[in-house]
């Protein structure tokens, strides 16, 4: 059985969709909903009002992964608390915020906090593609302040989606902020962001937005993914549970996030490329690897990565 749980919320897969990717409308969200082998969904990252996000050319494939510069399209967050409220006795939900203000974040958590949204808040500070805003989870003493003001008030499960991180110090910095508050969960790792890609072929830049600067996807940031959830895993509070996010295109790859310590794993880039049918074969997967080994349980396994 590949079943997991998150602030008493049972979940009867460990695959979700990565925030961003087949979730931006009802029909795509319907999609993840209904695909075998996904557990729950994550909504694309709502603001408090509709926006049409980054000009142009803002999603490009690229050796071992993808860059991308969305810059927030989404339909507001209206939209998405009536379609997680609509669907949450299905399956428990993750809605995703991301304010692109202090203030904006806080309103929305209120509206759900007021709300009869019944599921699990990611609250995105790791958005690298707003002209103008950095990811908010890289300044330290911000990210607490945020934290401290919504849990003055907001009582429902939350998580927070978190950027990679590349030094030792900044785990223990982060980690040591976290553990201070009640977290439900914490999701690792957002794209890695601000890489560029150069076409060959033409010279240029592959996205349009910021001049090419975009957030990275795929194969190529597993390792980065693996350090941060295993990273994580040794630091946070043990109630404080991870989804690992980041590089995962086989079976193996949702296992490693497992062995690293992650309870849930969610699927962006090929996600994006395979469709809403890549769940059940990662399922199959991560099966046949789990009978090669002669696990049954999830809980065989998890975190208990070996060191040499
Ligand atoms: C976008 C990208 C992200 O990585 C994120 O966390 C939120 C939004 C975007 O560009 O739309």
């Amino acid at each position: 059985t590949l079943t997991a749980s998150i602030a008493g919320f049972d979940f009867d897969n460990v695959l979700l969709n990565a925030a961003g990717v087949y979730c931006q409308t009802a029909s795509e969200l319907d999609q993840i909903l209904e695909a075998s082998g996904a557990g729950s969904l994550v909504t694309k990252s709502a603001t408090p009002a509709e926006r049409d996000g980054n000009a142009g050319v803002r999603f490009a494939e690229m050796p071992l992964g993808s860059i991308n510069s969305m810059g927030l399209p989404n339909l507001g967050l209206d939209y998405y608390l009536d379609y997680t409220i609509t669907h949450q006795d299905e399956k428990p939900l993750f809605l995703s915020i991301a304010g692109l203000t202090k203030a904006d974040n806080l309103a929305m958590l209120r509206d759900v906090q007021d709300s009869d949204f019944n599921g699990l808040v990611e609250l995105n500070l790791s958005c690298p593609n707003v002209p103008g805003k950095p990811q908010t989870a890289y300044d330290f003493d911000t990210t607490r302040e945020i934290l401290n003001e919504v849990f003055s008030f907001y009582t429902k499960p939350l998580g927070v989606k978190l950027p990679p991180y590349f030094d030792i110090a900044h785990f223990d910095m982060i980690a040591e902020i976290l553990n201070d508050f009640p977290l439900a969960f914490v999701n690792t790792i957002n794209s890695i962001g601000n890489g560029l890609v150069v076409d060959p072929e033409t010279d240029t830049v592959v996205i349009a937005p910021k001049g090419g600067f975009g957030g990275l996807g795929g194969e190529i940031v597993k390792p980065t993914a693996l350090a941060n959830v295993r990273a994580l895993r040794q630091r946070l509070r043990p109630e404080i549970k991870i989804i690992g996010t980041g590089g995962v295109t086989n079976g193996r790859d949702v296992y490693d996030h497992i062995l690293c310590g992650a309870d849930l794993v969610s699927v962006g880039t090929s996600l994006y490329f395979e469709g809403p049918a890549i769940f059940e074969r990662l399922n199959n997967e991560l099966i046949a690897i789990m009978a090669e080994k002669g696990y049954n349980h999830l809980d065989e396994f998890r975190g208990r990565l070996q060191t040499l």
